[in-house]
Parts: structure tokens; C-alpha cells; sequence
């Protein structure tokens, strides 16, 4: 699909794609679906309403898009949800992807309660890597947060993809003070036991929720640190994985301590990403309404790269500079992380 032979003979100049700011686009997540199984406190409300099918990208035209994408350059592709593993056949779109030429990385976030299931099926698509979201190691806090999900369906799934010979992975922990935060050195323990790594993220303010007030449950990546590095003195890292997780090491363990702080430590000019819903709409910026709708063009010029590919280099223009999260006011973003693509 990508070859070179394609690409020399594009009409559209080949262009890396950049924005106005001079940040290079080299990274897609890619929404493939807004459905999942589990409704944690920060993600979604109790009673969510998903898209009809009518309003989704199929298949196949997710793999167009994406095949523009790295003939754009994209060099690592996320596939995110909602969670991935409920999109019917998505080891189809895996096994797809995983044959673009140019793509270097293929990987997903899933909650990992199916991965006792896909995770050999996985690898043997061709994904290369993997994050787990766990916030909490306590079957009944686990099941709170989620409000669906099974902590040992989870382990197991945990389990399953080291087996699989998935690579460092790495777990996400959500951490809000009083519901979870007096667990954070039980994780910490964890990932060391486990041999994984692991990022702790301050709760972004995407669509409206009612469980808790934000503004209260607001743990710093400064605070967390802290608290681990009584412990555990942690080394700051120059490691990156491409993303806005900054890496800390112990002296003591091969793993990885990260932090992603869209509150606390503005990563915005390093920004290399963008996002697609799986409705189509191409999102410039996770704090922001910019976007594009590729859905028109997938649906009446099907297959037809090279009028995607212009039009994705038109939307790096949309790209603003940053996000303005603030915990004081209501969230400028009413989509939820389900429709977004964490
Ligand atoms: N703030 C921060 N992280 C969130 N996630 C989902 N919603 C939010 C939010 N509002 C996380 C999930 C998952 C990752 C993809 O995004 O826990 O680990
Ligand atoms: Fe599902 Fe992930 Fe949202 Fe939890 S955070 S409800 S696992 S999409």
C-alpha cells in the first residue's frame, strides 16, 4: 500500500506533515470505537449513549485513512477506544496495519479485561506494544471505579500479554486524592514485581461528570512523585516514548516511572499527534474543538488516498498551539474521553 513506487507518484507534493508552530506530526491515535465495557468514574457517565452504526467509520475506511497517514509520514499508530477490543473484527484492522510499510509502531491502549482472550492473536497481527489501564489493585475499589469491570479478568489479561511477548508494558493509573491515591506505592510495588512500567496521569476535564468534583480529587504529578520517591528515590530519565509521559528510574528496578501532567507541566510545544474519532472527525488538539471531518470523503470516494492525504495536510494548519485545562471552570470539552481517543 505505502510504497514508495505510490508515493513518487502523488500528485499531492509530499510534504512532511507540520503545523503552523513547527511541530512535526509523526503520530495518529486512532479511535475505533466509542464503545467499551467498562464506565470508569473519569471517562464516562453511568448511562452513556454510543453512536449508531450508521455514524461510524467502517473498517475499512479506517484503514484508508490510516494508510494516508503513514504515506504522510506517521510513523506510529495508537488504537484507542472507547476500548478496541469490543470494535467487531479489529484483529482485521491490526493485521492491516501491521503490513503498511513506513509504520514503525503499531500499538493500543486497552482496560485489558478481553486480553486473556487477544492478546497471542494480537501480537501475531503485528501489534507491537501495549498499555493497560489499572487504577487500583483492590477488587471492590476496582469495580467502583469502573463501575463494571472484574480487577482479576484484568490480571489475568496482564498476565496474558507478558505471555504473549509483548515488550515494556505499560500499565496507566488514573490517580484522583481519596479515592485511589493511598495506592499509589502498592502500584509503584506492582510494576516493580511485575517488571512493567507504569505513568500516572492527573484526570483531564473532558465531559461533564458527576461522581466527584474535579477540583477536589486533583492529584498532582508533584505530589505523586514525591510520595514515591520516599520510597523509592527516583531518577529523572531522558527516555521519552514519543509522548508527554516524563520518565523517572529507580536505582534498584528496570522499570519505568512516568508522569503525565496536562495540568501541572504544559507538554503542548512538543506535541507530535493527532487524534481520529471513530466518527471521522480528525481532532488537531485533545483540549480543543479544531477538527476536520474525513467521514465525507471516506463515504463518497471510497478508497481514494490521494484526496485524503490533501486534505489531512490542509487540517495541520487547524492545529492550535495548546490546551487550557483548567479545573476552576466547567469543561470546555464536552466530549468524553470515549469519543476522544485517550
Ligand atoms: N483524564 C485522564 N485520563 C483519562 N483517561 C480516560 N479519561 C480520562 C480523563 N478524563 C485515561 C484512561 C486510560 C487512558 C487512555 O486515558 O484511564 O488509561
Ligand atoms: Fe473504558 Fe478506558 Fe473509558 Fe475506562 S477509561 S470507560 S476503560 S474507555
Amino acid at each position: 500500500m505505502g510504497s514508495c513506487a505510490t508515493i513518487s507518484a502523488m500528485s499531492t507534493p509530499l510534504l512532511p506533515l507540520q503545523d503552523r508552530f513547527g511541530r512535526q506530526v509523526n503520530y495518529l491515535r486512532l479511535s475505533v470505537t466509542d464503545r467499551c465495557d467498562f464506565r470508569c468514574v473519569y471517562c464516562m457517565a453511568e448511562d452513556m449513549r454510543f453512536l449508531p452504526k450508521r455514524e461510524i467509520l467502517g473498517l475499512e475506511q479506517l484503514y484508508d485513512i490510516s494508510a494516508a497517514f503513514v504515506q504522510l509520514g506517521v510513523k506510529k499508530i495508537r488504537l484507542t477506544g472507547g476500548e478496541p477490543l469490543v470494535r467487531n473484527n479489529v484483529l482485521w484492522l491490526v493485521e492491516r496495519l501491521g503490513q503498511l510499510d513506513g509504520l514503525e509502531k503499531l500499538v493500543m491502549t486497552s482496560n485489558g479485561a478481553q486480553l486473556d482472550k487477544y492478546a497471542a492473536p494480537l501480537r501475531k497481527a503485528g501489534l507491537s506494544g501495549i498499555n493497560i489501564s489499572l487504577d487500583s489493585l483492590r477488587p471492590e475499589r476496582f469495580r467502583a471505579l469502573t463501575r463494571t469491570g472484574d480487577l482479576a479478568k484484568v490480571l489475568r489479561g496482564i498476565d496474558a500479554a507478558q505471555q504473549a511477548g509483548f515488550e515494556r508494558i505499560k500499565l496507566n493509573a488514573v490517580i484522583m486524592n481519596g479515592r485511589n491515591d493511598d495506592e499509589i506505592l502498592d502500584l509503584v510495588d506492582f510494576v516493580r514485581d511485575q517488571r512493567l512500567d507504569i505513568s500516572f496521569i492527573e484526570e483531564m476535564p473532558l465531559g461533564q461528570i458527576s461522581e466527584h468534583d474535579r477540583a477536589l480529587t486533583f492529584c498532582s504529578s508533584d505530589s505523586i512523585r514525591e510520595r514515591i520517591h520516599q520510597r523509592y528515590p527516583l531518577t529523572a530519565s531522558t527516555e521519552t516514548s514519543g509522548g508527554p509521559s516524563r520518565y523517572y528510574r529507580m536505582a534498584d528496578s528496570d522499570s519505568r516511572i512516568g508522569f503525565i501532567s496536562p495540568h501541572s507541566h504544559n507538554f503542548c510545544h512538543l506535541c507530535n499527534r493527532v487524534r481520529l474519532t471513530v466518527e471521522g472527525r480528525l481532532l488537531l488538539c485533545l483540549g480543543n474543538e479544531h477538527s476536520l471531518n474525513l467521514k465525507p470523503i471516506v463515504d463518497q470516494y471510497p478508497g481514494d488516498t490521494e484526496r485524503l492525504r490533501a486534505a489531512i495536510i490542509e487540517a495541520m494548519d487547524l492545529k492550535p498551539e495548546r490546551h487550557h485545562f483548567s479545573l476552576d471552570d466547567e469543561p470546555q470539552i464536552v466530549r468524553f474521553m470515549n469519543t476522544t481517543g485517550g
